[in-house]
Parts: C-alpha cells; sequence; structure tokens
C-alpha cells in the first residue's frame, strides 16, 4: 500500500518528467501513448487524484460531470486550456492550471517557419525534389512573396506574440499588433498598437494569430475580415484553428484573395480538412509548436510544479481556475 497521490497521466510524457512523477506520485502512466476515449478516461479517473492531461483530452461540462469525486486538479501539459470547460471545472471546485512562458520561444519558432514557408512557397518546392519532379529553372520558376521588410499584423500580442514580433524584427518587418490592452512602451519595442481589428488587417502584408481560443475569438477570423487584408496578403497561424473560419480561409486561398496560409493548427485536429493539402499555396505542420526536447521537458516540469504545490496545500503557480 502507499500513501502517494495517484496521479492519472493521460499521454507518454518526456522520460525524465515521468521519472520525477514516479519518484513523487503513484502515476499511471501511458507508455503506448494511446489516446484514451472518453471512457476510458473516466474509467482510469477512478483512482486518480489528479488528472495530468494534454490538450488532446477534451474535458466539457458533461465529462467533468462525470468525474469522479475523488479527482480535485486537472494539471496541463499545456498553455492552451480551451479544452476544458473552465467554469464547469470551477462549479466542480477543480484547481486546473497550465503551461505558460516556457513554450513561448518554439512556438514563435513555428510562427516564423510558417511565415517563411508559406511565403517562399516551402511545400512545393520540397514536393518537387521528393517527388524526382523538378527538372527546370527559369526566372519565373517558384516565384514567392518576399518576407524582408513586410508589414506584420500579430493579433494577441502575449508572450507567443511578443517573442514573434521580435524575431520578425530581424527580418526588417514593420510589426502592428492588437491587443485588448497596449502594451507598455518597453514591451512594445516600436510595435505600433491599433485598438481595433478594422484597423489593424488592411495593414496586414501578413498576418499571425496568437490569441487564446474562446467564445470572443471563435472565427476571428471570417470572410469579411479576411477581406479586409490587403490583396495577396499571407495568414500564418500557430495558435488554435477554432480562431479561423476555415472554410472562408479555403475559398481565399483557392481564389488567390490570400497569397498564402502557413498553419500549424486546426477545427478537428488530426482530422484536417483535407481541402487544405489539396492546394498548392498552404504551407502545413501538424501541430507541432512546443514540439522541442527542451519545451517538452520545460512544460513537463512547469506541470510538476503545479502538481507539487496543489498537493502541498499551496498555490500553484499557473492556477487557471
Ligand atoms: C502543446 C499547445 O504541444 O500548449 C499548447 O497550448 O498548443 C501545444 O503547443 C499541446 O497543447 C500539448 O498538450
Amino acid at each position: 500500500m502507499t500513501d502517494k497521490p495517484t496521479i492519472l497521466v493521460s499521454r507518454k510524457l518526456p522520460d525524465a518528467v515521468e521519472s520525477r512523477l514516479s519518484r513523487d506520485y503513484l502515476a499511471l502512466l501511458n507508455p503506448q501513448d494511446r489516446q484514451y476515449t472518453t471512457a476510458e478516461l473516466l474509467d482510469k479517473s477512478a483512482a486518480a487524484d489528479v488528472l495530468l492531461i494534454c490538450h488532446t483530452e477534451h474535458l466539457n461540462a458533461e465529462v467533468i460531470g462525470r468525474l469522479p469525486g475523488r479527482v480535485r486538479a486537472i494539471v496541463n501539459f499545456s498553455v492552451g486550456v480551451d479544452h476544458v470547460d473552465l467554469a464547469a471545472a470551477a462549479a466542480r471546485g477543480l484547481v486546473v492550471t497550465n503551461t505558460p512562458d516556457v513554450l513561448t520561444d518554439a512556438t514563435a519558432e513555428i510562427a516564423m517557419l510558417c511565415m517563411l514557408g508559406a511565403a517562399r512557397r516551402a511545400s512545393e518546392g520540397e514536393r518537387l525534389i521528393r517527388s524526382g519532379t523538378w527538372n527546370t529553372w527559369s526566372p519565373a520558376f517558384m516565384v514567392g512573396t518576399q518576407v524582408s521588410g513586410k508589414r506584420l499584423g500579430i493579433v494577441g500580442m502575449g508572450r507567443v506574440g511578443q517573442v514573434t514580433a521580435r524575431r520578425a524584427r530581424g527580418f526588417d518587418m514593420q510589426v502592428h499588433y492588437y491587443n485588448r490592452n497596449r502594451l507598455l512602451p518597453e514591451l512594445e519595442k516600436g510595435a505600433i498598437f491599433h485598438a481595433t481589428l478594422d484597423d489593424l488587417l488592411p495593414r496586414c502584408d501578413f498576418l499571425s494569430l496568437h490569441c487564446p481560443a474562446t467564445p470572443q475569438t471563435r472565427n476571428l477570423l471570417d470572410a469579411h475580415r479576411i477581406g479586409q487584408l490587403p490583396e495577396g496578403a499571407i495568414v500564418v497561424n500557430t495558435a488554435r484553428g477554432a480562431i479561423v473560419d476555415e472554410t472562408a480561409l479555403l475559398e481565399a486561398l483557392r481564389g488567390g484573395r490570400l497569397a498564402a496560409a502557413g498553419l500549424d493548427v486546426y477545427c478537428d485536429e488530426p482530422h484536417i480538412n483535407p481541402a487544405f493539402a489539396a492546394l498548392d499555396n498552404t504551407f502545413l505542420l501538424p501541430h507541432i509548436g512546443s514540439a522541442t526536447r527542451e519545451t517538452r521537458d520545460a512544460m513537463g516540469f512547469r506541470a510538476l510544479d503545479n502538481l507539487d504545490a496543489i498537493l502541498a496545500g499551496a498555490a500553484p503557480p499557473d492556477r487557471v481556475v
């Protein structure tokens, strides 16, 4: 018998993180990294004091309502918490935490990759090489859009937005942003604040989304707002698929209203709309914003710091609810 608290871990975590977990707690690990069905998750939760989950586990109000009474907290291995119904968790008295800060650099890297990949037609180029069908060169061959010196609009100037702005400045981009609140000058670093999206969008050669998915930001980039971007703009999304009306985005990409899109996130992952892959002017990644060894370790340890605090009866550093 052990009196250690029991932690249900929904996915395979980095080895060093699992070692610390197993040292300090009775960890119910998932070494095969199989995605549990809701029924399995609920079943396995019966023995758990805390659930340590990823964004692949969708805890809506109904699922939260069915969690065994023993469960005290939901510790997320993610910064985004849109997969958890926070109001339902609060109503049940569950503590919910996330992992901010530690995935900022990795996600900003992927935003730059998406921007460059979409602008410079990286997918098309790769495909030509890998399929062995590259057989020509001419001044008109694979001509894309230059990134350097262009105007970048950032929606959501939080941690990831600010680092993306810093990286973009390395490409001499002029940074514009929309955020609920204007940043202090030392954080703004010369970026131009726009109090409304109506004001921001017409000024963006590139638009990069960095806000959380909430009921307020759902379909934020819809057909009307895409229409406010300059002709030939490029859209980058490394935040959440729900922020974009995918039907409107696909239509704008097909019709050439947008030159290209670089996407790391989608509405229904991993079952993405196949129309994205059928287009040449898309650069597509499978939600790998935080997928570096360094960041995944740091996310795990940050989650464990929250877990330790909760079980010690202290305030977890990253409490969301
Ligand atoms: C993570 C993310 O990899 O943390 C987030 O919100 O979107 C990702 O980059 C994922 O959520 C892990 O659960």
